[in-house]
């Protein structure tokens, strides 16, 4: 028995930690193409305080400020021909996961010819990528330290989930003052995709050691620290918890890999549009209901990092109490509850179970041997 832990990012952690880039630019080449959203983040202070930083190095940024949620195919290749026009040969992405992830795909565009469509699945892409740095300013991705990036492409316009380890950064700067100006529902949805993250790497069944210890240390600092967080967006230690978390449950995922909440919810990404982060914290609590019977130790010692107290009690009700602490962190957060709140008709469930069916990768990582009828009948339990 072999295992695995993929880890090739440098991560510099902490309040400033933006103004570190300027030892870790030797190398890179002379021309940046700096990635962000379209909205509020394209005119965060940070986006000139990295221009500031790269001329005084006596290198040019160029801002591709086009990045909408769910990034498609077309806005990627966008971002390729400036990139090219401008003579960028380094990529920063500065943003939540979709400014991130267009990055990481851009920066492996400009070393791989052909299309991006044809990379959907694990190690597609041909080529190294150019080099590329991420600098999260929400927590909740982990984009900043995996391997994968997800893009709307294709025929059906399906989100694509792309993986390989030539879209690893070559640097993560997780600064928790960039994610200080997010305001609470944006906290909790990407805060729920961290806790997401943290406990389907820890039931995985490519989980292991070190994968287990660093998701268990996540979700011991989200329960710590999410409700904080969107109470009070000003509570810099709870801000740095989440940051800390996010990159943490990032870490976990990239080798051990998520399970059935992200194959459902990226189906309702696809379909619905529903942010990724609100379908993960409607989806969570039902999928972990469906996997308790196939490994209630694992789920106890999830408890136990919840802060429940397990000590003593039959190992299903000691699982239950994970579900039961989900629920409750729930119930403190402005996140819708149900898929009917979502807008999710009900006609539509087995066709969104058909397309999360299709993600072997997720499903074969997931604890529970799953049937397409499973995930129907999760879709029901989650509908309210
Ligand atoms: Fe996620």
């Amino acid at each position: 028995m072999v295992d695995l832990f993929r880890f090739p990012v440098q991560v510099v952690f902490g309040e400033g930690g933006i103004r570190e880039i300027r030892n870790f630019l030797r190398g890179f080449g002379k021309h940046a193409l700096l990635v962000t959203g379209s909205g509020p983040t394209s005119r965060l202070p940070a986006v000139e305080q990295l221009r500031e930083m790269l001329v005084r190095e006596g290198l040019a940024l160029t801002h591709f400020p086009e990045i909408r949620p769910d990034p498609d195919v077309e806005t990627v290749e966008r971002g390729v021909a400036l990139a090219k026009a401008e003579g960028c040969d380094f990529v920063i992405g500065l943003g939540g996961g979709s400014p991130m992830d267009a990055a990481k795909v851009i920066a492996a565009r400009l070393n791989n010819e052909g299309e991006v469509t044809a990379w959907e699945g694990v190690g597609r892409i041909p080529r190294r990528s150019k080099p590329l740095i991420c600098i999260p300013t929400t927590s909740g991705t982990g984009s900043e330290v995996s391997w994968v990036a997800v893009i709307t492409g294709g025929k059906r316009r399906q989100k694509m989930s792309i993986v390989s380890h030539f879209l690893y950064p070559v640097l993560a700067i997780v600064d928790p003052q960039l994610t200080y100006s997010m305001p609470p529902e944006l906290t909790a949805s990407t805060g729920m995709d961290a806790l997401t993250h943290a406990v389907e790497s820890y039931v995985s069944r490519k989980a292991w050691e070190p994968t287990r210890a660093i998701s268990a240390a996540a979700v011991r600092l989200i329960f710590s620290h999410l409700e904080r967080a969107c109470q009070d967006g000003t509570d810099t230690e709870a801000r740095r918890g989440m940051a800390l978390a996010s990159f943490m449950a990032g870490m976990a995922f990239t080798t051990s890999g998520l399970g059935l909440v992200h194959a459902l919810a990226h189906a309702l990404g696809s379909h619905f549009g529903i942010s990724h982060g609100r379908a993960n914290a409607v989806l969570l609590p039902h999928v972990m209901r469906f996997n308790l019977p196939s490994c209630p130790e694992t789920y106890r010692e999830l408890a136990a990092a919840m802060g429940m107290r397990v000590e003593g009690l039959p190992a299903p009700r000691a699982a239950e109490k994970a579900v039961e602490a989900v629920e409750g962190l729930l119930a403190s957060l402005p996140l819708p509850r149900n898929l009917d709140r979502l807008g999710v008709p009900g006609s539509s469930l087995e066709s969104l179970a058909a397309e999360a069916f299709l993600n072997t990768r997720m499903r074969s990582a997931n604890p529970r041997e799953t049937m397409l009828e499973d995930l129907v009948g999760i879709l029901k339990e989650a509908r309210g």
